[in-house]
């Protein structure tokens, strides 16, 4: 199964796609988690990347189709895959098109009141890679899972958040109606629990 989630930051693409491609023993492919990667080991798309991330703003296309491309040839993709976080340009899904088949998409709905609220709680932890929200922890500054120190992402700044939310609705809110017009969206609310939330989601793909 070839899955896409969609929707703005903070919608919780990153929490349940990581669940439920764990759940299907298919990789998760989040591009900004790949991003993430070449900032923190400084590699040239690294250095570049970094200067739009920081900004909120979206990295160019060219890398990141280059970069997916590439992703899709290691063969633990080859049963399937969730991406989370692409496409996000048409440009981006259009490219997609061309090199894969994607059998539906899962669209998370959560107003921006929402969304400032949980990326302004969000900490997440370099050493194991877990998102987590301070309402939900015992002790913010540790990890449930590992035990290491959680960190806020630098762009989960308030401004930056903002900036985020703008180009959300600029570039990548076409894509609801590109793939409503192609049969495959899923819409989900997002804006509840997070157990209720992935139920729902696997609802919507026929999977509970
Ligand atoms: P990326 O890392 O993809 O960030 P994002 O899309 O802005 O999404 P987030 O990771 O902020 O949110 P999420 O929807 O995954 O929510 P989460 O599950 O963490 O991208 C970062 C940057 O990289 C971009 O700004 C851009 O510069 C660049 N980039 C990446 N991909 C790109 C592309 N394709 N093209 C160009 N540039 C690209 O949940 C949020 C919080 O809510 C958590 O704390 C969670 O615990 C909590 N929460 C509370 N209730 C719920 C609930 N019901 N469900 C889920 N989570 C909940």
């Amino acid at each position: 199964m070839n899955l896409i989630f969609l929707g703005p930051p903070g919608a919780g693409k990153g929490t349940h796609a990581v669940r439920l491609a764990h759940e299907l023993g298919i990789p998760q492919i989040s591009t900004g988690d790949m991003l993430r990667q070449h900032v923190r080991r400084q590699t040239a798309l690294g250095v570049e990347a970094a200067r739009y991330m920081d900004a909120g703003k979206l990295v160019p296309d060219d890398v990141i189709i280059g970069m997916v491309r590439e992703r899709l040839q290691q063969p633990d993709c080859a049963k399937g895959y969730v991406f989370d976080g692409f496409p996000r340009t048409l440009a981006q899904a259009e490219a997609l098109s061309t090199f894969a088949d994607i059998h539906a998409v899962v669209n998370l709905l959560a107003g921006d009141d929402v969304i400032i609220r949980r990326l302004s709680g969000r900490r997440v932890c370099p050493a194991c890679n877990g998102t987590f929200h301070v309402r939900y922890l015992k002790d913010p500054a540790i990890c449930p899972d590992c035990g290491g120190a959680l960190v806020q992402r630098a762009d989960d700044a308030e401004e930056t958040v903002l900036n985020r939310l703008t180009v959300y609705h600029r570039q990548t809110e076409p894509l609801i109606a590109y793939y409503r017009q192609l049969g495959l969206l899923r819409d989900v609310d997002s804006a509840g629990e997070v157990d209720a939330n992935y139920l729902d989601i696997k609802k919507a793909l026929n999977l509970a």
